[in-house]
Order: C-alpha cells, then sequence, then structure tokens
C-alpha cells in the first residue's frame, strides 16, 4: 500500500512536468515577508521540492546560490534546461531522508511540498529537516489548509486525521494550526498565517510559516 502511494506521487509528478518551459515559471512574492533572512543567509539555500522553479527562481534574483531538489527526474531536467545558472541541482525522494550532512543550511524552502506524507514519514521529514538546518537557521514553508476546499480539503479516504488518499497523487494532508505546531514542535514558530494563494486557476488557501530551529 505505501510503496504505491510513492509510486502514484511520483508518476503524478513525473508526468505534470514532463516538458515545462521557462514562461511556465511563475513567481510570486510569499517570501518577500522573510526578505532580511534571505538576505543574510551565507549558505545555499535548499528548495525542497522545488517543481517549476518558482521559489529557485525568486531566490537566484536576489543573488542566492540555490540547490534545487525534486523526486521527479523531469523536474530536475527541467531546472537545468530553464534556470541553467542554478548553483546545484539534487534529485532524491524525502522518504528517503535529507541526503546532506548536519547543520549545512542557514535556510531552507519548503513550499508545498511537506503534506504528502503519513504521520510517522512526516516527523521523519521534519527531524531530518532539524539535522540539517544550523542551529538559530530557518525553516520557510507553505503547506495545504484544512479549509483548502478547492484543491481537495476533506475529500477523498482519510486514512489518518487530515490525511487523505486521493485518487491520482498518493496522499495529500491538510493542516490546521494545531497540527502544525503538533509536527513543528521543536522549532520556533515566528509566524503563522492561513492565507488565499492565487497562482494557481482556483484560489488556495494554504498556511505561510517561518519556523527557526533552536537545538539547545
Ligand atoms: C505542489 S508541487 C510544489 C512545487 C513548488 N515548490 C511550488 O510551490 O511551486 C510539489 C512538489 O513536491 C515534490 N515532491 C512531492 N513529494 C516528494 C517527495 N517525497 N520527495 C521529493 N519531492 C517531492 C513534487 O515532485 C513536486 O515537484
Amino acid at each position: 500500500m505505501e510503496s504505491n502511494e510513492r509510486e502514484n506521487s511520483l508518476q503524478y509528478y513525473e508526468k505534470m512536468f514532463q516538458n515545462v518551459e521557462k514562461d511556465n515559471i511563475k513567481i510570486d512574492d510569499w517570501l518577500d515577508k522573510f526578505i532580511n533572512i534571505i538576505d543574510d543567509c551565507k549558505t545555499p539555500i535548499l528548495d525542497l521540492g522545488c517543481g517549476y522553479g518558482n521559489d529557485t527562481l525568486y531566490l537566484m534574483n536576489k543573488g542566492k546560490k540555490v540547490i534545487s531538489c525534486d523526486q521527479s527526474s523531469n523536474v530536475i531536467k527541467n531546472i537545468k534546461k530553464n534556470i541553467p545558472d542554478v548553483y546545484d541541482t539534487k534529485h532524491f525522494n524525502m522518504l528517503d531522508g535529507l541526503p546532506f550532512e548536519d547543520n549545512s543550511f542557514q535556510v531552507i524552502i519548503a513550499d508545498l511540498c511537506l503534506h504528502y506524507f503519513r504521520e510517522k514519514d512526516t516527523f521523519m521529514i521534519i527531524n531530518e529537516l532539524k539535522r540539517i538546518i544550523v542551529n538559530g537557521g530557518y525553516l520557510i514553508f507553505r503547506v495545504n489548509s484544512i479549509n483548502d476546499v478547492n484543491h481537495g480539503a476533506g475529500k477523498g479516504i482519510e486514512i489518518e486525521p487530515h490525511l487523505y488518499s486521493t485518487t491520482d497523487r498518493g496522499l495529500k494532508r491538510f493542516f490546521n494550526k494545531e497540527d502544525i505546531l503538533y509536527f513543528f514542535k521543536g522549532f520556533e514558530i515566528e509566524y503563522l498565517n492561513e492565507e488565499i494563494m492565487t497562482r494557481y486557476k482556483l484560489e488556495k488557501r494554504l498556511y505561510r510559516c517561518l519556523a527557526k530551529i533552536n537545538k539547545n
């Protein structure tokens, strides 16, 4: 069952990102709120689950070195084609852990890619994030809200609280504030807000979050 979920997700995104042109990259301004933290970052920035490369391009336009990561080989192929100056790319599945040394990054971006997992896998990935971010560093992320009714909230079979099995792309989790505090304990949550994103055809409700790691 679990291997099917993983394979379904991979196939869904391999198909979605079969051939992406540079025009498909749509930068939105959600990271502007954290620009001081991004400006101050001296290490390369990880763009986890980078997809089209929207956030990769945003960060590079701000002069940052970016490592674009994804499970999909097509995503990585398109990033190399459309954003050839990218600092680095890494092809891996977060379900296998994050292939980086301890304390490697001051800032990691995880935009709409941490909401596909069972509880045990979500905790494993968040623990990996804690391991590779330096003490005092930041995870900046967005996840589906439980109110994201245009994009599947409450639809399908609920296999864990707020985690749904979809017919096409494997699992999809929807968060409320309590879920975020539950999963991201060990981080100091400096900003958390439910917001509407208009980048898709139908508006999307999500949580935007700034989480600081305190390893002491
Ligand atoms: C909704 S897209 C978000 C893309 C981009 N971050 C953005 O916001 O435009 C989700 C991305 O996460 C990637 N992803 C999903 N599950 C993953 C996993 N287990 N390991 C690595 N990447 C994954 C998908 O391949 C896809 O590119």
